[in-house]
């Protein structure tokens, strides 16, 4: 992948890039030692353990997607504000799909899935090294599809590509510039604004305000999100109580 002038301060500054690898976000903290600089980006073409959210396997067609792991070091975040991260990477994916499919429908579905007109157009992974209170590194793995054609349908709602929403393909070069300035942005936005960093994620919140079904151990439900607690947890009103739901304590039922 030949890379483009980077206009960024630090984002994507620092590239490392790998034609196959196990995973980038191993790359990533494999390189910890050698202290990367802040926003050091590795990418690869492909991925032969890429690693998704709940354990999952992340599967991508070589040389068709944007895989990537982006190093920061947001020491001076709380433990117990972490997931001001979450938030970061997502707008920042979200609004770089965007730019690139400006009459698609885009939202977060929580925590940090990216839909486009309804479907999976890319996910996010995030891991972290902790000391004490406070985050020593962040790996931001993100994985756009962008020219992918066909997808082994494997989670409950159905993957899709720019190129299936557009009939078009992209040289996924020209799209890195805009996902590195996005995150740089944000980054940036948490540690100046961050009510405004709350504000926007809520307003691409799935189901945000709504009534929804929701499913979780015990059956489905309906609720009604009123917000997501600064744990990361969602907050979902059912009949007259406030219950609040871990990641893997509730799935959405779309
Ligand atoms: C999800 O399950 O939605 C999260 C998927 C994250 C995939 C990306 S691809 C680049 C980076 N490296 C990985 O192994 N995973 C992330």
């Amino acid at each position: 992948m030949i890379l483009p002038t980077i206009n960024t301060r630090y984002v994507g500054q620092s590239f490392v890039y790998f034609p196959e690898t196990d995973s980038t976000n191993d790359r990533a903290w494999a390189a910890l030692p050698t202290s990367p600089v802040n926003g050091t980006c590795f990418a690869a073409d492909y991925q032969t353990k890429g690693k998704g959210q709940r354990n999952n396997t992340w599967y991508s067609d070589s040389g068709q997607n944007i895989l990537l792991s982006v190093l920061l070091y947001p020491t001076f975040l709380p433990v117990g504000r972490i997931f001001q991260l979450t938030k970061v990477a997502a707008l920042a994916v979200l609004q770089t799909v965007q730019q690139f499919v400006p009459n698609g429908i885009s939202c977060i579905k929580w925590p940090n899935d990216i839909l486009l007109n309804n479907k999976k157009i890319a996910g996010i992974l995030i891991e972290n090294q902790f000391s004490g209170n406070t985050i020593l590194a962040s790996v931001f793995g993100i994985g756009i599809n962008v020219n992918q054609k066909k997808f082994e349908v494997t989670a409950s709602y159905s993957p899709t590509s720019l190129f299936l929403e557009l009939n078009q393909e992209f040289d996924r070069s020209t799209i890195l510039p805009v996902l590195f300035q996005n995150i740089e942005k944000w980054y940036d936005i948490l540690q100046q604004n961050t009510s405004w960093l709350d504000r926007e994620y809520l307003s691409y919140l799935l189901g945000f305000q709504e009534k929804r079904l929701f499913q979780n151990k015990s059956g489905i439900f309906e609720g009604f999100i009123i917000g997501v607690h600064s744990s990361g947890k969602l907050a979902i009103q059912i009949q007259n109580t406030v219950e609040y739901f871990d990641f893997k304590e509730v799935e959405f039922i779309l």
